[in-house]
């Protein structure tokens, strides 16, 4: 069991398939429906209980993001920024984060990954417990976007980033579980013909050592990427759809911190005191009524 983990949020990359939206504004400060890209990835290492959160941004808005992100820590959360000069894949991250890791296990999120299920907190958690590290896989109609996990009768042989050609179609998914030596594995990385430090070559290095386990959310757990501005679009009705029919928000981070008690009612009551009236902040007040 990996008792010390530490969350990744990787809010960084050059989101060129956003052009031009995303030319203004990192892709993960955009809205989906009612919230922040970046709120429903950062929930999903909330709902884990996971507190110690580092999250990667590009440089440029190095100083955007320590204006705007340091209210995460009133909810609980010990926040670190790091920066990142050039996106050069999504394992550069553990290039990055050394000295904040503190050689702690961890778990890697993509900010452009998208959760929703029943009982999601407590499958992900489950896997929390396993010894090895973890990737999830779901069963998708088109792998070529993806890396694609290699099963023969249940057992994980390989895996292979973006194939032209289909198999199985078992996507890899934007959220990763790694021991402590993420970081000192990563080194052996060389970079791919995209030019990218692969999370694939990484997941393949543990796979090779037998150190990497594999779980299938299933068809219960709903699982998008928000790289396009179609996807960006379904993602958003997909969230409207939900939250206009269950009257319940995804991702409202201050009733999750609150669920981890990880603040107190009164300290949640402060903090909404110096917003303005909207529907987000009306939902967080009915919230703290009913509580
Ligand atoms: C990345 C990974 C890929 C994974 C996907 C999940 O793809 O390389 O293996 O399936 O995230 O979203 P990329 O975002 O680099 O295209």
């Amino acid at each position: 069991m990996f008792k010390n983990r530490k969350g990744i949020l990787l809010l960084g990359g050059l989101g060129t398939r956003l052009y031009p939206t995303s030319y203004f504004i990192n892709k993960h400060f955009l809205p989906l429906y009612d919230k922040p890209v970046f709120y429903y990835s950062l929930s999903i290492l909330m709902l884990m209980n996971i507190k110690d959160i580092i999250v990667v941004i590009p440089e440029q808005i190095k100083n955007f993001a320590l204006e705007n992100l340091m209210f995460l820590n009133e909810l609980g959360i010990n926040l670190s920024i790091v920066t990142q000069k050039k996106p050069e894949g999504i394992a550069q991250a553990f290039l990055l984060v050394e000295e904040y890791l503190e050689e702690s296990s961890s778990v890697l999120m993509l900010g452009d990954n998208f959760f929703y299920g029943s009982n999601l907190s407590i499958f992900l958690r489950k896997i929390l417990e396993n010894k090895n590290s973890s990737i999830l896989v779901q069963k998708v109609k088109n792998i070529n976007n993806y890396g694609e996990a290699i099963l023969i009768k249940d057992k994980l042989i390989d895996i292979i980033e973006k194939p032209k050609k289909s198999r199985a179609g078992m996507a890899v998914l934007g959220l990763y579980f790694y021991d402590k030596f993420a970081v000192k594995n990563a080194r052996f990385l060389n970079k791919s013909k995209r030019n990218e430090y692969e999370i694939t070559e990484l997941n393949k290095f543990y796979l090779k050592k037998k150190k990497l386990d594999y779980f299938n959310m299933g068809r219960g757990i709903t699982w998008l990427d928000i790289g396009t501005p179609g996807r960006m679009l379904e993602a958003s009705n997909f969230v409207k759809i939900i939250e206009d029919r269950t009257g319940s928000k995804i991702a409202c981070i201050e009733e999750i911190a609150l669920n981890n008690k990880w603040i107190k009612s009164r300290e949640l009551e402060q903090i909404l005191s110096k917003r303005s009236i909207n529907e987000y902040n009306n939902y967080i007040n009915k919230i703290l009524l009913d509580s």
